[in-house]
């Protein structure tokens, strides 16, 4: 998509799959964790999720419009030679509109594939009504979508309800504790990275979005602060005291973005054209033009780049000791059933791909980890 996961990211992890299949079991794989967004109602969460994963299909506007929580499960499937020409047409189109090797399912609807993306955004929500009532209902019965295109890393991502204080509608009346308990169910897994979303035009002591990240993560390792509404600031404040770790300092920081208001939305204005504006935003502000790298969603999805490739290292050697275990039980079999032992060497190119990875990674990541530790 036109933000999305990065190439980078989708191409060492699908090397990766590439050497595990070559080892012929289920001797290894990557999971990747989840990633969960929340905050407060309206606050921008869905935005956010719809910015990283670089297509137009979440509903999103004021009020309590995310109802259950959406499963979604990104799935890294690649384009068919003659659907390559299309892929390049699309990824320059961006957005909803249709082609042949992006799609979504819905676990409620088994076999129909979803190629218009704006037609997903539409049962999702049918099934939220379907399932909840129209007038404001909540229900922790997650939504489970799939999206299969060759742009993206396969990754699970998470739109959860936004925490509310007061019932209204069909709202029961312990609705806070309700939305609470059904977020904690997701953030508490410590394989969860919990993007923490606050408006910018809110108090930060009040966000609801960082006190329930630091519940479950006290210790910050998993949780990035992503600063939204930046644009609806009153002139002359900025968020610059938050970026620098002088508020509430998170240790992997804060994220500021615009994404696109409720008039972009009502106009269906791209994301493409929203990201442009965006920057735009950030470099010709008098408060950010100085750090304008380190604003914005492409800022955003680099950081979580980031995080999953040192995840990936960090899970590298116990695969490697996994796959090493398997190789030599697989031979002293073979020598107890009176064969040879197999050729050391084709387990031993196995093991030396996977540490050239993980060298590779090393260099990717020390590569640009000082720019992303940066807040200031
Ligand atoms: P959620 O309830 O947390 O999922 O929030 P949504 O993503 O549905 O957004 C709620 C409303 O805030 C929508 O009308 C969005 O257009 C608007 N919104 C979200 N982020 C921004 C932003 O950065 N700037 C502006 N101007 N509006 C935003
Ligand atoms: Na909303
Ligand atoms: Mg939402």
């Amino acid at each position: 998509g036109p933000a999305g996961l990065g190439a980078e990211l989708v191409t060492i992890v699908n090397k990766l799959q590439d050497v595990f299949s070559a080892v012929g079991t289920s001797a290894a794989s990557i999971d990747l964790p989840q990633i969960c967004v929340v905050g407060s109602q309206s606050s921008g969460k869905s935005s956010v999720l719809e910015n990283i994963v670089g297509r137009d299909f979440l509903p999103r506007g004021s009020g309590i419009v995310t109802r259950r929580p959406l499963i979604l499960q990104l799935i890294h499937k690649p384009a068919t030679a003659q659907q390559n020409g299309a892929a390049l047409q699309s990824s320059k189109d961006g957005d909803a509109a249709a082609n042949p090797h992006e799609w979504g399912e819905f676990s409620h609807i088994p076999g129909q594939k979803f190629y218009d993306f704006n037609k997903i955004r539409e049962e999702i929500i049918r099934d939220t009504e379907a399932k909840t009532g129209r007038n404001a209902g909540i229900s922790p019965q997650p939504i489970n979508l799939r999206i299969f295109s060759p742009n993206v890393l396969t990754l699970t991502l998470v739109d959860l309800p936004g925490l509310t204080r007061n019932p209204v509608g069909d709202q029961p009346k312990d609705i806070e504790r309700q939305i609470k308990d059904m977020i904690m169910k997701y953030i508490s897994k410590p394989a969860c990275i919990v993007l923490a979303v606050s408006p910018a035009n809110v108090d930060l002591a009040n966000s609801d979005g960082l006190k329930m990240a630091r519940e479950v993560d006290p210790e910050g390792n998993r949780t990035i602060g992503v600063l939204t509404k930046i644009d609806l600031m009153d002139t002359g404040t900025d968020v610059v005291d938050i970026l620098a770790g002088r508020v509430i300092p998170l240790r992997m920081g804060y994220v500021p973005v615009v994404n696109r208001g409720q008039r972009d939305i009502d106009s269906s204005k791209s994301i493409s054209l929203a990201l442009e504006a965006e920057r735009d935003f950030f470099e010709n502000h008098p408060s950010y033009k100085g750090k304008a790298q380190y604003c914005g969603t492409p800022f955003l999805t680099r950081k979580l780049n980031m995080i999953l490739m040192h995840h990936i290292r960090a899970t590298l050697p116990d695969i490697k000791a996994r796959i090493s275990s398997q190789l030599q039980k697989f031979n002293a079999e073979l020598v107890q059933l009176g064969g040879f032992a197999a050729d050391q060497n084709s387990g031993n190119i196995v093991l030396s791909v996977i540490t050239e990875f993980t060298n590779e990674f090393r260099t990717v990541i020390d590569g640009n980890t000082n720019d992303l530790s940066i807040n200031e």
